[in-house]
């Protein structure tokens, strides 16, 4: 049986009904990649209010590695339940907090003590991680990369690079943030190709202390070791241990901020373990909380500790139900093997990939870590002139033919995939044959109508 089953034309009434009202209450600015409402979700797939079942590519931006409500999870939540919900750690702690900082300080690599930190959303991490670097350090500075992205307060927004629709309109912003090129190889800053570049842009950090601030000025370096927002870019395999080299030269921090590509998403607990480096502090959120609100920092325990009592926190951070489903979601990765898992539905991925790559000339890169895959879609393959309106068309097409995904990219140029790793089979191929075809259908709808002919025979 198919997982996608659309029964009425989409939006359906009763989403469209929702819309009305959506519109008259809410501000225009949250966006929606899709206009349907949902009534119930479960693993991989949502039905909407008017009964019309989608296959989910885009997890709810990556927080549901672990599934839509898995069983154990939704168990452990309703348990918690009966027991008690805020307390706030800050007044009256509880053990599922402690539990899931262990269990966090056990699985962040590197040997030495941790300690984690709770809150609520990504961009309250890095808020936090900035705190924290600076306390230790004593030094204002922050040091991140084009195409980032860290959130939407203020100082993340100072993180944050791209400009539309994240940043304009709301400045000033915190100062002390400077920004070097990221190892986006597919559209590198300097012109160069991998690997005769020699990793010119990891140079680039050596190069920001004379240009940018002084290295005595810096309190850490800040990077996503998968560029989410920015597209999905996964740096050559020696790029994070030069820039943790030239971090420990200077004594300034390394900063991992694994919100989007940690928990299982890349085959790994943490994407930096695929480059063999030792973060100070990890930033985790979304997938984190199995579907619940929830965000961590976790770092090496003399700098977590740097922070004075009552120096960080806030009244929900690290909130039982959320503790509860985070444990039951941990477990889950290890029972299901969703580590091997996400490596696997990688692989697929990209043998698909690489066939649309020969198929489509749309496709101009295909690239990714394990479960965290995309491809870029350009205008012409040799001029790699983004393609930002076929990229809105292919998204389109695939959420009317009952797919949903979202896009990336500075450009807007990026499709990624951000499956639920409890994806079946059967269904990952039905959503690759709906993304296929929307490939197809942009393609040739471009076409002259001669040329149009040819492809189709
Ligand atoms: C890498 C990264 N950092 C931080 C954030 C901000 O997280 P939140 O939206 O939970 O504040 C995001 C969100 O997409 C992210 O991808």
């Amino acid at each position: 049986m198919k997982a996608i089953h659309l029964h009425t034309e989409i939006p359906g009434p009763n989403s469209r009904a929702l819309m009305q009202r959506r519109e008259a209450a809410v501000p225009r600015g949250p966006y929606h990649a899709t206009p349907v409402f949902a009534a119930r979700s479960e693993g991989a797939l949502i039905e909407d209010v008017d009964g019309n079942r989608y296959l989910d590519f885009a997890g709810g931006i990556g927080c549901l590695n672990t599934g839509h409500r898995p069983p154990e999870v939704d168990a452990a939540i309703r348990a918690q339940l009966d027991k008690y919900l805020h307390l706030c750690f800050s007044v009256t702690p509880y053990e599922g907090y402690v539990a899931l900082a262990e269990r966090l300080n056990a699985l962040a690599p590197g040997k030495f003590a941790k300690k984690t930190l709770l809150v609520n959303s990504g961009a309250e991490a890095l808020e936090n991680a900035v705190k924290i670097a600076r306390a230790f350090t004593r030094c204002p500075a922050v040091i991140v990369f084009n195409d980032a992205f860290h959130g939407r307060t203020m100082m993340t927004l100072s993180l944050t690079s791209k400009t539309h629709p994240y940043k304009a309109g709301f400045e000033p912003f915190p100062g002390d943030v400077y920004r070097i090129p990221y190892a986006y190889c597919y559209r590198c800053s300097y012109g160069l190709t991998y690997p005769s570049c020699k990793l010119a842009c990891a140079g680039a950090l050596e190069d920001a202390f004379k240009r940018l601030v002084s290295s005595e000025s810096v309190a850490a370096v800040i990077a996503e070791p998968v560029l989410g927002e920015g597209g999905f870019v996964a740096p050559p395999k020696e790029f994070f241990s030069i820039i943790l080299e030239i971090c420990r030269k200077h004594g300034i921090l390394f900063i991992a901020d694994e919100v989007q590509s940690g928990i299982a998403r890349t085959g790994k607990y943490f994407a930096i373990e695929h480059y063999g480096v030792e973060p100070d502090l990890i930033t985790s959120a979304k997938s984190l909380g199995g579907g619940l609100p929830l965000a961590a920092v976790t770092g090496r325990a003399e700098i977590m500790d740097a922070a004075g009592v009552g120096g960080l926190g806030g009244t929900f951070g690290g909130n039982p139900l959320s503790c509860a489903s985070a444990l039951a979601a941990l477990d889950l990765i290890e029972k299901e093997g969703l580590l091997a898992r996400s490596a696997d539905l990688g692989r697929r991925f990209e043998s698909h990939g690489q066939a649309w790559q020969k198929q489509f000339p749309m496709v101009g890169d295909v690239r990714g870590l394990g479960g965290m895959c995309a491809i870029e879609l350009v205008k012409d393959p040799a001029t790699r002139e983004p393609a930002a309106d076929a990229t809105k068309k292919i998204a389109q097409y695939c959420y009317e033919h009952g797919l949903i995904t979202i896009t990336a990219g500075t450009y807007g140029n990026v499709m990624r995939i951000l499956v639920p790793l409890v994806v079946t089979d059967e269904q990952f191929n039905e959503g690759l044959d709906v993304l296929e075809a929307a490939l197809a259908h942009v393609s040739t709808a471009g076409l002259p109508r001669k040329q149009l002919a040819t492809s189709k025979s």
